[in-house]
């Protein structure tokens, strides 16, 4: 895991919507934690072994604690239960520095703004950065109901109210949002920030290429990622530019697990190809990407991949390491 962890002490605890917890999160002797700006996010060390990436949903200039929610993802893969079951008010837990890889790219352009259930995290706090600095902006944000919509009453209360629309699945047809339509209203003059699930995301990044948006105008960020495997993996070398040495990736490993188990260490966070810390120059050979991070031109120019869950097309990849 790439970064200092700190210890962090549990001051509140609250059910934010169903199924969602959120957790207030305080320097145990008071002090200031380190500063954050919207989009950011921290890996969480809920037991070892077990590390998940939560994004900060709190207000960045207050330095005396982090919110971060967390939805239970009853097939998830235990991080969220086990921060919903585990974790109580009072108990200490061990946090990485906040890192940023869905920043506001461009605060003074007005943006378009889409949130897919617990994704409004980090685009709530775009939402009050933009509300702060004076900047036009619209947010959509889709729910299955009332119920599950976390930080309903700070988006309805807050002052960018008027900006925002809620959207359930359970709510009238008219309520729904098409996106096609919303899209081509932005199209040429707002930068598109979105988070969510993997479907709702594909699905607005897909529509958003047919329209011609520029990639530069697209900024995601994905909270989960399928398995990245496509099943039939082929085994590769990997060639390390400093000393020439030549390690094999076997179909059943990642090509930082090959690594790992040689001594080299490249430094990972999510581990699934949604946060970019793993993000590794490529010199020579073709990156299989599977990765959620890279936008479809920076993959298509082959020159870095992200190890922890993409691979080789071919036989041989030379890193920059
Ligand atoms: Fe997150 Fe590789 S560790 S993208």
């Amino acid at each position: 895991m790439q970064g200092e962890l700190r210890t962090v002490r549990v001051a509140r605890k609250t059910i934010e919507a169903t199924d969602v917890c959120a957790f207030e999160l305080v320097d145990p002797d008071g002090a200031a934690l380190p500063p954050f700006a919207a989009g950011a996010h921290i890996d969480v060390h809920i037991a070892p072994d077990l590390v998940r990436q939560y994004s900060l949903c709190g207000d960045p200039d207050d330095r005396a604690r982090y919110l971060i929610a967390v939805l239970r993802a009853p097939n998830g893969r235990g991080g969220s239960s086990a921060m919903h079951d585990a974790i109580h008010e009072g108990q200490e837990i061990r946090i990485g520095e906040p890192r940023n890889c869905f920043p506001l790219e461009r605060e003074t352009q007005p943006s378009l703004l889409l949130a897919g259930g617990i994704g409004v995290t980090p685009i709530l706090c775009m939402a009050e950065r933009l509300s702060r600095v004076g900047t036009g902006f619209e947010m959509h944000y889709l729910t299955r109901n009332r119920e599950r919509t976390a930080f309903y009453e700070r988006i309805a209360g807050s002052p960018f109210a008027a900006s925002v629309t809620f959207h359930h699945d359970d709510g009238p047809a008219g309520q729904r949002l098409d996106i096609p339509a919303l899209l081509e209203r932005h199209k040429g003059r707002s930068q598109l920030y979105l988070c969510g699930p993997e479907g709702f995301l594909s699905f607005v990044r897909d529509t958003a290429r047919e329209q011609g948006w520029p990639d530069k105008a697209v900024h995601f960020e994905y909270f989960s990622a399928a398995p990245a495997s496509a099943g039939d993996d082929h085994e590769f070398v990997v060639e390390l530019a400093s000393t020439g040495q030549r390690l094999p990736v076997p179909p059943h490993q990642s090509v930082v697990e090959a690594l790992a188990a040689h001594g080299i260490d490249i430094p990972v966070s999510c581990g699934q190809g949604v946060c970019g810390t793993c993000l590794t120059r490529v010199l020579a050979g073709e990156p299989d990407h599977r990765d959620y991070v890279l936008s479809a031109e920076e993959q298509a120019r082959n020159d870095q991949f992200l190890p922890c869950c993409s691979r080789a097309k071919g036989e041989l990849l030379v890193l920059d390491i």
